[in-house]
């Protein structure tokens, strides 16, 4: 019977199929991490609706028309996060991190929720994998971010992956880019979206993702950030680039990637991958060295990045396949049902999958339940006390020693 409640649009319930898939990547993920030296950290769901404000950024479309905010009890205004870096930042400078070695590396996986328009690859609440390293400018961080996210699609298999990068320079090289930039959309503004005009002074760079004709057209003559990097900037982006070459890292430069969230500085990255459509992007992030400061804390460089677990098992286009129980413990006579519930304790004790009937089932019923939970082999304990043990790929039967139940199941198991 259909119900009358469903889960709120843009969000979905995870299913135990799907649950066993996104375990699989996120164990696989905290392994790589784990081995680069990145320990667990997780912040609460929501947050002081000022953190985003100010870490995101007020011009960004996140925090103009995404963040789901309320009031609390006590009249304070509270966001569902819709992304980790800044809750991670707040933590960092709450609990004086920077008194630890540095860089602190730390990874998280949870939920962050977006007010979007859902879609294939888009929803309203979802789950990323992220990365921080906070507390260093080096390249070499740079570089190895990215080799850990591309080391991790690729353990996980996702095809058809491309690296684009960037780079944001620095505040002071940007703002006067910016003008540049201004001044070229000023100058071309008739062919504008209204969208990208009305957002001309607070935040050029998004003219750069406009889908329509005409701001696309304004864009292909417009000067971009990559070739004006001068100084430092160069060279860290350089040194970067050198690092990942040397690392027979493949990617190709965007000169128009920008990215959602206002707090970038210097190198930017996005992994797109073919299997995805229009939410084309599987993963990506940068650097933001500036913004720990504005949350607070000294001056701290940093950089980090996120994939969407959603987007990653679209991109495997997997369903998850059932588990096998190694045993399932039949009762051919009722008076068994203790014996068989003491045993499926003492195998799962030895670290075996074991299952009993739970709803009075007689054998036959007992024998097809256990096939559709996919049990390898099922235990029948006989009322005169013996056992029998059945294989359910080849359907032999065999009697097995009472005493040594655990030995014999275990044995097969292994
Ligand atoms: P982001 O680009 O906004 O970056 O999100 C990172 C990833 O989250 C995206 O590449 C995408 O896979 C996934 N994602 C974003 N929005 C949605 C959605 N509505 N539905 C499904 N998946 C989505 C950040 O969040 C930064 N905090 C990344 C970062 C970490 N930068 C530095 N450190």
């Amino acid at each position: 019977m259909p119900s009358k409640y469903q889960a709120p649009r843009g969000t979905f319930d995870v299913l135990p199929a799907d649950a066993r898939l996104r375990q699989r990547v996120e164990r696989t993920a905290v392994e790589i991490l784990a081995r680069a030296g990145y320990e667990r950290i997780a912040t609460p769901a929501f947050e002081d609706t000022e953190l985003f404000e100010r870490g995101v950024g007020r011009s960004t479309d996140i925090v103009r028309k995404e963040m789901f905010t309320f009031e609390d009890k006590g009249g304070r205004s509270i966001t569902l996060r819709p992304e980790g870096t800044a809750p991670i930042c707040r933590a960092y400078v709450e609990h004086g991190m920077h008194k630890l070695a540095q860089p602190v590396k730390l990874c998280y996986v949870g939920p962050f929720f977006r007010h979007e328009r859902p879609q294939a690859g888009r929803y309203r609440q979802f789950h990323q994998i992220g990365i921080e390293a906070i507390g260093t400018d080096s390249p070499l961080a740079d570089a190895e971010a990215i080799m850990l996210l591309a080391d991790l699609l690729a353990e996980l298999g996702v095809p058809g992956v491309q690296l684009r990068l960037g780079s944001l320079g620095s505040p002071r090289a940007r703002s006067a880019y910016l003008e540049e930039l201004r001044a070229h959309l000023r100058a071309n503004e008739a062919e504008l979206s209204k969208d990208v005009r009305a957002r001309l002074e607070i935040n050029p760079l998004r003219a750069f993702d406009a889908d329509d004709a005409g701001t696309r057209d304004v864009m292909a003559s417009a000067p971009t950030l990559v070739d004006r990097l001068e100084g430092e900037d160069a060279a860290h982006f350089a040194e970067v680039r050198q690092l990942l070459e040397a690392a027979g890292v493949v990617y190709e430069i965007d000169p128009t990637l920008v990215r959602g969230l206002d707090y970038y500085t210097r190198t930017i990255f996005s992994f797109v991958c073919d299997e995805l459509g229009a939410q084309s992007e599987v993963g990506g992030g940068g650097r933001y060295d500036g913004l720990i400061e504005q949350l607070g804390g000294p001056p701290t460089p940093a950089i980090g990045w996120a994939v969407g677990i959603e987007r990653i098992l679209l991109a495997l286009g997997e369903t998850g396949s059932a588990p096998e129980r190694d045993a399932f413990l039949a009762v051919a006579d009722p008076g068994q049902r203790q014996r068989a519930l003491a045993l499926a304790a003492e195998l799962r004790r030895a670290g075996l999958s074991a299952e009993l009937d739970l709803a009075g089932r007689g054998l036959k019923g007992q024998l097809k339940h256990a096939d559709r939970i996919g049990a390898r082999r099922v235990l029948i304990l006989e009322a005169d006390g013996s056992a029998q043990l059945r294989d359910m790929a080849s359907g032999e039967q065999r009697t097995v020693d009472a005493a040594a139940i655990v030995e014999a199941i275990g044995g097969e198991a292994r």
